[in-house]
């Protein structure tokens, strides 16, 4: 078996475009652009090229971006000062503060100091509480940006998830605990496994839905997953390139090249889930600025 290429790139695109319609429809209804207000603390160069991405893909669907760049010693004092100005503010819709934070700042403190309203990545405990109890609440909630890419994804391969075993690899707030919810929500049967699981593989080897966030670079191989599975990478992973050494190149968390040989769709790195994210947060950003009219 050869398992289809469940593209990013191309189901990305049609969500930014829905969310352009949609900024199109606020610009015209209420006179002015929804707006994303973009916190980024100190000079990690990955959160710099994500923060950068953001700014000009939301810019590029019509949207407003104010960009707060600050220096890495900011204390947690002025950071909670800076979120609660931009809760404040009328005209800012989202609010994103990048992670990771410095380690002198509580990351916790600072992602629930934002309004729950303008949570554009889905973080505060108010938004997860609501993801968590599902139902009407999710439709008051924002979902992390990651895992509703993941889930908009699979949705596309298999309209009705009822009852499939999904195992998730990763237990992190951001992807692993959300995904869960998600595809709890859709009646699957959820299993999540993390570095303590004991016999890993003989779990993975059940999953119908196999999702692997993990960051460990090609960690899932080909023998863990169940012939037929659907899997969705999450990992990011920039590792030397084996043709030439002083190059590097992006890879997932699962050995793509064997396993496309035994799933029966798989989401590719680069070109899978990374560009979801960016166009759920839009997504979620013009949600915020619709409903905050209302
Ligand atoms: N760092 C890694 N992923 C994310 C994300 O989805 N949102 C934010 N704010 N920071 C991140």
């Amino acid at each position: 078996m050869t398992a289809s290429i469940i593209d990013g790139k191309i189901i990305s695109a049609e969500v930014r475009a829905e969310a352009k319609l949609e900024v199109e429809r606020f610009t015209e209804l209420y006179k002015t652009k929804p707006c994303l207000a973009v916190v980024l603390v100190g000079e990690n160069p990955a959160s710099q090229v994500y923060v950068r991405t953001k700014s000009k893909m939301a810019k590029e669907i019509g949207m407003d971006v104010e960009d707060h760049i600050k220096q890495k010693d900011i204390s947690e004092e002025d950071l909670i000062g800076i979120i609660y100005e931009l809760n404040n503010n009328k005209r800012v819709n989202g609010i994103l503060v990048q992670l990771p934070l410095p380690d002198h700042i509580d990351s916790r403190v600072i992602i629930d100091a934002i309004d729950p309203k303008k949570d554009a990545d889905g973080f505060h405990a108010l938004n997860v509480g609501r993801n968590s109890i599902g139902g009407d609440l999710l439709k008051k909630s924002f979902v992390p940006c990651t895992p509703l890419g993941c889930f908009l994804m699979l949705k596309r391969s298999v309209p009705n998830l009822a009852g499939m075993h999904a195992v998730i690899i990763g237990r992190s707030n951001i992807v692993g605990k959300p995904m869960a919810q998600l595809l709890l929500e859709e009646s699957c049967t959820v299993t999540i496994v993390h570095s303590k699981t004991k016999d890993l593989e003989t779990i993975t080897r059940q999953a119908d839905i196999l999702v692997a966030a993990v960051g460990k670079p090609l960690m899932v191989k080909a023998d863990w997953i169940k012939s037929g599975a659907i899997v969705i990478d999450v990992g990011i992973n920039r590792v030397e390139s084996l043709d030439d050494t002083s190059k590097t190149k992006l890879v997932g968390d699962v050995d793509f090249a064997n396993a496309i040989n035994i799933a029966s769709a798989i989401t590719p790195v680069p070109g899978g889930v990374g560009p979801m994210t960016i166009a759920c947060l839009l997504k979620n950003t013009v949600e915020a600025a619709f409903r905050q009219q209302n």
